[in-house]
């Protein structure tokens, strides 16, 4: 994606667009920018109100004399109820209209805002184009001929300078992971194995700056003594990965976040198999995995000055002879002893193996992990909410705010101690299931077992990280949830 400005609106040259804001007003579209001109020729359809201003509205009019050969009218609402969230759902419209007629190029007249401060505007504006900017296409052979789905190359910002610029700038490569991460969630599952995403992680220590990667084997992983991981891997004629990638972008702070990772490569749910219609979309059950590289890949890129460890257990949930068994008792890494209630709830117990790895050895100054651990959350909030869960309410603070200012929004969830009754067993250490009410949490305070006192929150994007169909900004398939979310959580510490 190219990415420039011009001075202004005189000294710009041809494109196949001009993207002209407007606010909804009280009886038809008013103008968003001060190009009396440029209003002008837009005067024809205003006054007809076949367009009005409100939020996401797209029309396309034909012009003569400029240097595009159109005008993409783009409405943003009420200008004083104006937020970041706001530009990008309107922008990512103006995306999705030019897709439909093959524009790539665009020129593109800010809008004056109060509400908001420029920086902010500049990131609504790019993000909303950016984000819904993105097809799978790597499977796809004729139909992609037929049918090109990414066709914004380029876009101008008109009256802009160096500093939006920059700002822009740093939007596309958050952008950029965040298509890194939605590629590896949408691949075959038997492309995207364990051995594929240690490969991926190798292959940041290559290309990005102060990366260093550790891969353990199935053979160290044994020798680590996590057995959680190893009974998960057990039906799977894949070994498992247990992947560390450090970032250290501050060498001399001792202070280092830790981001854990689900990367179930594929949930079959094991011998307690999932049914029919509940294992199609199982290759996005290494989401979490997604989000750590690309979080990695993002902080790495824009340079920022902090230390991030990235930690990922994978492996596939499959099935087959040599199964982990429901009622069995594994251990892992801390030494408890865990009676495993149900083999699709498999996510915990290789986190539980990745968090008391990270209290041992990492020394972590808080953990983030992320998961798509339980149906439940998506149950309860659909695609508009990860659920949060800690034991740490300035981080989860800083990370709800993280959740608001970048639209992917984080609503915590009470880990009430009397859940920990239903995780009892009367012949291993804990169970790892708790029955059906509130699976979510129980599924958290599983978890909170391998945690010691570190402040701690466990992200479930069950519910965020795939989608059946495209929505707002964000693409049909896997989203890249936690990218955005975890790069402005961290850029804020
Ligand atoms: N990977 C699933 C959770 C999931 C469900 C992710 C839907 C994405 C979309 C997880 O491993 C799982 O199967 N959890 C079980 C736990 C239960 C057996 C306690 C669940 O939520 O049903
Ligand atoms: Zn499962
Ligand atoms: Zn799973």
């Amino acid at each position: 994606m190219e990415i420039i400005t011009t001075p202004s609106l005189e000294s710009r040259d041809e494109a196949d667009l001009l993207l002209v804001p407007f606010w909804k007003g009280k009886k038809h579209a008013e103008a968003a920018a001060s190009a009396v001109s440029l209003y002008k020729l837009c005067a024809g359809v205003v006054d007809t109100r076949d367009f009005s201003g409100k939020e996401g509205e797209f029309v396309i009019i034909y012009v003569s004399g400029q240097p595009e050969k159109r005008f993409g009218l783009l409405g943003l609402g009420d200008q004083d109820a104006m937020t970041v969230e706001k530009l990008r759902r309107s922008y990512a419209q103006a995306t999705k209209g030019c897709r439909a007629k093959k524009l790539s190029k665009l020129n593109i007249v800010l809008p004056d805002c109060k509400a908001i401060a420029l920086d902010d505007l500049v990131k609504g504006i790019v993000e909303g184009l950016l984000l819904p900017n993105y097809a799978f296409t790597s499977l796809q052979k004729d139909a992609l001929k037929k049918e090109p789905q990414v066709v914004l190359k380029g876009i101008k910002l008109i009256a802009a300078g160096k500093h939006e610029l920059a700002v822009a700038q740093k939007c596309a490569t958050i952008c950029e992971a965040v298509n890194f991460a939605r590629d590896l969630v949408n691949g075959n599952a038997d492309d995207i194995t364990p051995q594929y995403l240690s490969a991926v992680a190798r292959g940041l220590e290559k290309t990005c700056d102060h990366v260093k990667t550790t891969v353990l084997n199935k053979k160290q992983i044994e020798k680590e003594k996590m057995g959680l991981l190893l009974a998960v891997n057990r039906g799977s004629f894949r070994e498992p990965a247990f992947i560390i990638v450090e970032y250290k972008g501050n060498p001399k702070s001792k202070e280092k976040t830790v981001l854990v990772g689900k990367g179930i490569t594929f949930d079959t749910g094991g011998l307690n198999l999932k049914p029919t219609g509940s294992m199609e979309t199982m290759k996005c059950d290494m989401a979490g995995a997604a989000a750590v590289l690309g979080t990695i890949q993002a902080a790495s890129n824009l340079g920022l000055k902090i230390n991030i460890t990235g930690v990922i257990a994978s492996t596939e949930n499959s099935i087959g002879s040599y199964s982990f068994k429901p009622g069995d008792v594994y251990t892992g890494y801390a030494g408890k002893s865990v009676e495993i209630g149900n083999t699709d709830a498999e996510g915990r117990l290789i986190l539980a193996d990745a968090l008391a790895y990270t209290i041992d050895r990492l020394k972590p100054t808080r953990i983030i992990d992320l998961a798509t651990l339980t149906g439940a959350i998506e149950i309860t909030f659909g695609d508009e909410a990860t659920g949060l869960m800690s034991n740490n309410d300035a981080l989860a603070d800083l990370l709800i705010q993280a959740g608001s200012v970048t639209g992917e929004r984080l609503w915590r969830l009470p880990m009430y101690e009397e859940f920990r009754d239903s995780l009892k067993s009367d012949i291993a250490d804990i169970k790892s299931t708790g029955g059906r009410g509130g699976s979510s949490i129980k599924a958290a305070i599983f978890l909170q077992e391998f945690v010691d006192k570190t402040p701690w929150a466990h992200l479930d994007i069950a519910g965020t990280a795939f989608l059946s169909d495209a929505r707002r900004y964000n693409p049909k398939y896997g989203t890249g949830v936690g990218v955005r979310l975890l790069i402005s959580f961290l850029e804020h510490l």
